[in-house]
């Protein structure tokens, strides 16, 4: 097993849970930060392609960098409880490595850039819904870069329980912190 490797196979279905939101709180946190921080000059420039916006006004460069520095912040801080929390929940957490600390928050907003170019191309106007890709677009980036840039440290951390996990419960807190987002009018659409 890889060093830095979590034993939640052992702890049932809430060491899963766990393992599953602690190692992607990282790529979590992005998205939210870019709704608060977000605006200013937009990442396509405002460049289009056959008649539509590369990306859109939705996708903007204070946005991403925000929410890279406050995923990448989030980690260091995980990190940093770790050796306090880790006898508490009496289960191994996941000890993130500087490549899993840069990629998985740089993933995340990867993978809603690539959406909305995607969305674009589809003909979905900005804040238009993408059901599915709105609430995973964020995770397959995540765990994309994560894969590639700290591929030993991933394997071990995100074992296929571990992303069924990811994939079944990041959507129900996608949903949620969008419609809290909505309601505090930090957010124009509920998604
Ligand atoms: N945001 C940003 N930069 C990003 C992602 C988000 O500035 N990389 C900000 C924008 O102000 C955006 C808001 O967060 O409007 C909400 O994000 P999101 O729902 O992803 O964008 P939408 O405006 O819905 O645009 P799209 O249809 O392209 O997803
Ligand atoms: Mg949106």
């Amino acid at each position: 097993m890889h060093p830095l490797a979590v034993d939640a196979t052992g702890g049932g279905l809430l060491a899963l849970v766990v393992t599953a939101v602690w190692a992607m709180l990282p790529a979590y946190l992005p998205n939210n930060v870019a709704v608060v921080a977000g605006g200013g000059r937009p990442i396509d420039g405002g460049r289009t392609w056959r008649g539509r916006r590369l990306l859109g006004d939705g996708k903007t460069w204070r946005g991403t960098v925000a929410g890279i520095v406050a995923g990448a912040a989030v980690a260091l801080l995980l990190n940093a409880l770790r050796p306090t929390l880790a006898p508490v929940v009496g289960f191994g957490l996941p000890l993130f490595p500087t490549a899993a600390v840069l990629s998985l928050p740089a993933g995340a907003m990867l993978g809603d850039v690539v959406a909305s170019f995607a969305k674009r191309r589809t003909g979905r106007e900005r804040g238009a819904a993408f059901p599915v890709v709105d609430q995973l677009d964020f995770v397959a980036g995540a765990l994309l870069l994560a894969a590639v840039a700290a591929p030993a440290w991933f394997a071990s951390v995100f074992t296929l329980p571990v992303v069924a996990v990811v994939v079944v419960l990041t959507p129900l807190l996608h949903v949620g912190t969008n419609v809290v987002g909505y309601a505090l009018g930090l957010k124009a659409e509920p998604w």
